[in-house]
């Protein structure tokens, strides 16, 4: 039997060592495997551990009390400072050790400690967001052209602004202060926020904006602040337009007695007078500002140097409405010739507000019967309907008269 068998060793031998070497391989393999396991292991601890430690700064940062953010008014010989924080009076307060005591100026914006108003930080000089949201980066699209019946009015207004804008080396030569702005005063409605768009449309200088009313009513206690920030906007983008709208609800007349709302709205305008005066000349920041109340502003803004030019904004003139008429039925499908003229003459007193109500309802009566063009009988019926009671009418143009 023995005979018979082949030669078991080698084969044995051979077999031992294949198997040997596959179990090492494989072996080796697994270690290689699980050394990389704890490798990935390892590497996520790690991450995890900085997990752990960024949650818990950021569980720090959110417990950590709020900071009121208030401005320095002055600082004191011994190292304190005044500040004033949006909430009321001015207060007397250390600064804490990690402040750059150096960053602390007149002026700067600061953070402070909610119950000592102790200064925990200077924060980085920033314009309001309302202030910073007033530049007109798209142009308006009015255009001159689209106004009607007050080219002198628009030459006015364009030799005060733009042309000092353009040509401020020449002022400088012939020796005259170039004009620092124009106020423009009218009846509601007779296109002065039309005219100070148009005057943004045409020329290439920033334009920025602002209304008088948002001013003192959405910023109680920061109005002056605002304007300030508004001129430095203007000053840093010059050449620059600045347009005020409704300039009465700052400007109003100073009053004896004041509540602290007055108060607030006349520090807002002692700002605007301080800024228009300011120490360094405003040469390349020109001022627009409208009103419909003239009677209330106070005289100190219509003194010469203010405002070089009060230019009058009336209620168009009979060839005037029959431009307006024109500009504002332009876009209209009319089907036949409808006599602007005589439409002008029908509505004295109406002013380009009422006029584009006017060619509005025109338009309504043709879409109420169905019909897709508008006749001269739809603009009659318009007149009837939007000037109305003439009497009524009458009464509030003498108003202004
Ligand atoms: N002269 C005009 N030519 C053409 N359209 C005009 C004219 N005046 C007024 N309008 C029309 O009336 C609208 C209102 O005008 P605008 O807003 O300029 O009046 P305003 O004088 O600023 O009034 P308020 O004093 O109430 O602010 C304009 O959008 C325009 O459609
Ligand atoms: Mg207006």
């Amino acid at each position: 039997m023995a005979d018979t068998e082949s030669p078991p060793a080698p084969a044995e031998g051979f077999d031992r060592v294949n198997f040997l070497e596959l179990r090492n391989s494989q072996l080796t393999e697994a270690i290689k495997r699980v050394e990389s396991e704890r490798h990935y292991m390892e590497a996520e601890i790690l991450r995890l551990q900085r997990e752990v430690k960024r949650l818990k700064t950021e569980l720090d940062r959110l417990r950590y009390p709020p900071l009121i953010v208030g401005s320095v008014r002055d600082i004191l010989t011994d190292g304190r400072v005044v500040v004033k924080s949006s909430t009321g009076p001015d207060f007397v307060v250390n600064s804490a050790e990690t402040v750059d005591h150096e960053k602390i100026t007149i002026g700067s914006r600061v953070a402070l400690n909610k119950q000592t108003l102790a200064v925990m930080g200077v924060l980085p000089a920033s314009l309001d967001p309302l202030v910073a949201a007033s530049e007109v980066v798209e142009k308006p699209d009015t255009t001159y052209t689209d106004i009607g019946g007050l080219s002198d009015q628009i030459r006015d207004i364009r030799e005060a602004v733009e042309y000092p804008l353009l040509r401020s080396e020449l002022y400088k030569k012939v020796g005259v202060d170039p004009p620092k702005g124009v106020l423009l005063v009218g009846p509601p409605g007779t296109g002065k926020t039309m005219i100070a768009k148009a005057v943004a449309h045409h020329t290439h200088a920033t334009f920025v904006r602002l209304v008088g009313s948002e001013l003192v009513q959405k910023y109680i206690g920061e109005g002056a602040r605002l304007v300030r920030e508004l001129f430095q906007l203007a000053k840093e983008k010059a050449p620059t337009i600045i347009f005020i709208d409704e300039v009465d609800s700052i400007g109003a007349k100073r009053l004896e007695v004041a509540t602290s709302g007055d108060r607030e709205v006349q520090r807002t305008l002692m700002q605007l007078l301080a800024e228009m005066d300011g120490f360094e000349p405003l040469a390349n920041v020109k001022i627009i500002a409208a009103t419909n109340r003239p009677d209330i502003l106070d005289e100190a803004l219509l003194r010469p140097g203010r405002f070089d030019r009060i230019i009058e904004i009336p209620v168009p003139t009979y060839t005037g409405r029959a431009e307006i008429f024109k500009i504002h039925s332009q876009g209209m499908a009319i089907r036949e010739v409808v006599d602007f003229e005589s439409l002008a003459s029908r509505c004295e007193g109406a002013t380009g507000a009422d006029i584009k109500a006017i060619c509005t309802e025109a338009g309504m009566w043709a879409i109420r019967e169905e019909r897709e063009t508008v006749t001269s009988a739809d603009f009659e019926r318009a007149i009837d309907k939007v000037v109305g009671d003439e009497e009524m009418r009458k009464e509030s143009v003498t108003m202004f008269a």
